[in-house]
Order: C-alpha cells, then structure tokens, then sequence
C-alpha cells in the first residue's frame, strides 16, 4: 500500500478499542456480553462540572483560546500540583492538550529524532510505544515480572539506558496492571536516573487518585527534586473526574519544552475545546470529596475481581495498590484445549476464546507487551463483575 505512510504502517490500531467494539458487535447480534475491556469510569461526571459547562456555553465561551489553554486553567492546574504534589510551577509551564493521549504525543514529536530511545516498562498503556514509533522515535519495552508486581527494577532500568535514551515514560498508577510505586520504589528508580544526566522522564500520573489501601501516592519529579529540570508532569481529568469524553489533558514541565509542545499543538489540533477547558477549572478548584467516595467503590470491586479469579483454576492473580485494572497471569491455561478442541498457545487465544465460550471481553497481555497474561477493566457494576468472573471460572474449569 504505497500511499499509506511508513510512519503509520509500523503501528497497530489500539488493542483496546479493538476488543472494546468486538464486544459491541456480538452484543449488536444479540449474544450476552460482558465488556471488561474498557479504561473508563463508569460514573457520570459530577453536576458542578456539567453546570461550569452549560454556564460557560450560556456566557459564550465558545471561541477559540489561547493554543496551551486558558489561564485560569493554567492557574487551577498550578495550584493542583502545588497541592497535591508539592511542585512548583508557574502558568508558562503549564499546558493544556485535548486529552491525556496528546500530551504524550506532543511531547515525542517536539522531542524526538530518528534513533532516539524511549524506555518504557512493560506491560505499558497500549499507545506508548506506537506514538514513540509515530514520532519517529525506537520503543525501548523493558519487561517486568508478576514477582515484582509488575514494578520496574533499578538494575533492569540502569541496563537499559544506552547513550541514545531519551525519554523514560514512567506510569504509576499503571494501566494495565495496577501497579503503583511508593516513594521509596520511586526513590530507587530516580536514583539511577541522577546518574544519567540525558535522559528525561515522562510521568503519566493519570491514575494518581485511584489508589486503595492507605497508599501514598508519589510522583518523579516530588520524589527526587534533582529531576525537575528534566521532567514532564502529565495527568489529567479523564479517569478522577470521570471526563474521559471531554478530552481535556494537562502538564508541566521546563519551560523550552512547553513552549515546543505548543509549537506541535498549534499546528495540529491547536486549543483543547473551550468548553471542557471551563469544565475543567472546576474539576480542579471545586469539591473533590467525590474522589475517595468513589475510590473506596473501586476498591470494593478490586478485592472481589482478584478474589474471584485466584479461585479460577489456572489462574494467578496479584492484589494491584491502584488504577481500575487487574492483569491475571493466564499461564495455568496455556497448552490447554477448549471443549470445541481448539488448543489455547497464547493469551490472544484465551482472550478469543473465552469471548467466544462465554461472552466475556477481555484484553490479551500481548497487546500490553507482557504476555502470558490478560487484562481486565473493573470499572463496572459489581453485578456485572460476579457475573462476569463466574463465566471466567467456568471457562477456566472447562478446559482439559
Ligand atoms: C495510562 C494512561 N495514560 C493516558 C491515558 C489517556 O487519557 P485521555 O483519555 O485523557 O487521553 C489513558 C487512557 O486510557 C491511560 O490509561
């Protein structure tokens, strides 16, 4: 397909949004599917943050803004990090993107020349390595291990850093596995990071408020203030207000880079929609007393979802500290056969067949970069999740 570029022909469409409408079209025919593949909440956006929409609608705030957002978003985001993070920084450090997604994208165009190296441990949100691809730019995945909670180890983060690295995209709490870091793990990774002065961190700190248990949550640049220089402070409204259909993502870091970042921006979506950017002042300024309500919901289904898989035979799966996600080693199931006779050799044929057996839609591991494993989304009803495991272990149990 000579037409179609060869930047676009070294990626994959999404894995997740592929499972996603696998699901909706077997439901579209009829059968009974339970999706737990998708990265949403699956609570409304709060009624304050609806009405500063309506009311910035009503008040005519339709027009294009300034390309890195509003200031008084760039105000609200600079306080957030202050008060949450204990970072300092000021509005022309702070930008605003149409979503988590393009922050990431932003910052590999502006930054990245062919042969640049990106670590990214792995399992890792689906879309890393393909920007770092679309950009340009080599995919480093360095794998971790269940053992290890799915944490990236110092020793494997120092063996990977090569003259050419450039960025490390560091996610805590991560999609997919859960695993979130404490300041101490933290410390050990920023450690090895000091003593490599070229490389600059990426922190998609998207999941920061969905964390369970008491734990603390820590972030790069907080954790190791040696590291600020050269740091990017990403997070954003999607997953701790329920916004993911708003597209309002935000950062901070040094200065020379922002300013690159809007350089791409302006010429590509240039200002995030005016709207959601005032939606967005008030998910950040106003009660945020709903964030623990509903992580405790979270909580509640995270305990149900590893318990009822552990009883799974075949199944390992580890409590994760954070995120809306499990990721379950599928080992126990590989070499197995389906009643139909079809023998499961990877996770991508567990995730088919059990879809298909029982009409549950999952995410295979490979898709994540760490494979034999799958993910699961347990940002649905705690009816649908009982329902939802029962098939699995029923599946589980089916197979000889
Ligand atoms: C780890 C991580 N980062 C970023 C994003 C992107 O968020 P947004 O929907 O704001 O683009 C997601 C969404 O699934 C995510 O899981």
């Amino acid at each position: 397909m000579g037409f179609i570029s060869d930047a676009l022909n070294r990626i994959q469409p999404s894995a997740t949004i592929a499972a996603t409408q696998k699901a909706r079209d077997l439901k579209a025919l009829g059968r009974d599917v339970i999706s737990l593949a998708a990265g949403e909440p699956d609570f409304d956006t709060p009624d304050n943050i609806k009405e500063a929409a309506i009311k910035a609608i009503r008040e005519g705030k339709t027009k294009y803004t300034a390309v890195d957002g509003i200031p008084e978003l760039k105000a609200a985001i600079c306080a957030k990090f202050k008060r949450e993070n204990n970072l300092d920084y000021g509005p022309q450090q702070a930008f605003v993107a149409p979503g988590g997604k393009p922050i990431i994208f932003n910052a590999m165009v502006a930054t990245l020349n062919p042969g640049d190296e990106v670590i990214i441990p792995a399992p890792y949100w689906v879309s890393y390595p393909d920007i770092v691809l679309l950009a340009g730019g080599k995919p480093v995945p360095v794998e971790t291990t269940l053992e290890d909670g799915f944490k990236l180890q110092p020793e494997a983060l120092e063996k990977a850093i090569t003259e050419k690295t450039k960025w490390l995209i560091f996610n805590s709490p991560s999609n997919p596995s859960g695993a979130a870091y404490s300041h101490d793990e933290l410390k050990k990774l920023t450690d090895v990071l000091m003593k490599h002065p070229h490389v600059w961190i990426l922190t998609d700190d998207m999941y920061e408020h969905l964390t369970y248990d008491g734990f603390k949550f820590a972030t790069p640049a907080e954790v190791e203030p040696g590291l600020y220089e050269r740091t990017l402070t990403m997070n954003g409204v999607s997953k701790a207000y329920a916004m993911t259909g708003w597209r309002i993502g935000y950062c901070a870091g040094p200065e020379p880079l922002i300013k690159a970042m809007t350089k791409v921006q302006s010429q590509s979506t240039s200002n995030p929609t005016s709207i959601s950017q005032y939606a967005a002042v008030e998910a950040l300024n106003g009660p945020q007393d709903f964030i623990p309500e509903r992580a405790e919901v979270f909580k509640e289904r995270r305990d149900l979802v590893v318990s009822m898989l552990n009883q799974a035979s075949g199944l390992k799966c580890p409590t994760p500290e954070g995120a809306f996600y499990v990721y379950p080693s599928c080992a126990g199931c590989i070499g197995k056969q389906t009643t139909d006779g079809k023998v499961i050799e990877t996770d991508e044929d567990f995730a088919m067949a059990l879809i298909e057996a029982e009409g549950i839609s999952v995410v295979h591991g490979a898709a994540f970069g760490l494979s034999p494993f799958f993910r699961i989304s347990y940002a649905t009803s705690t009816e649908e999740l009982t329902d939802a495991c029962e098939r699995i272990q029923r599946f589980c149990a089916s197979l000889r």
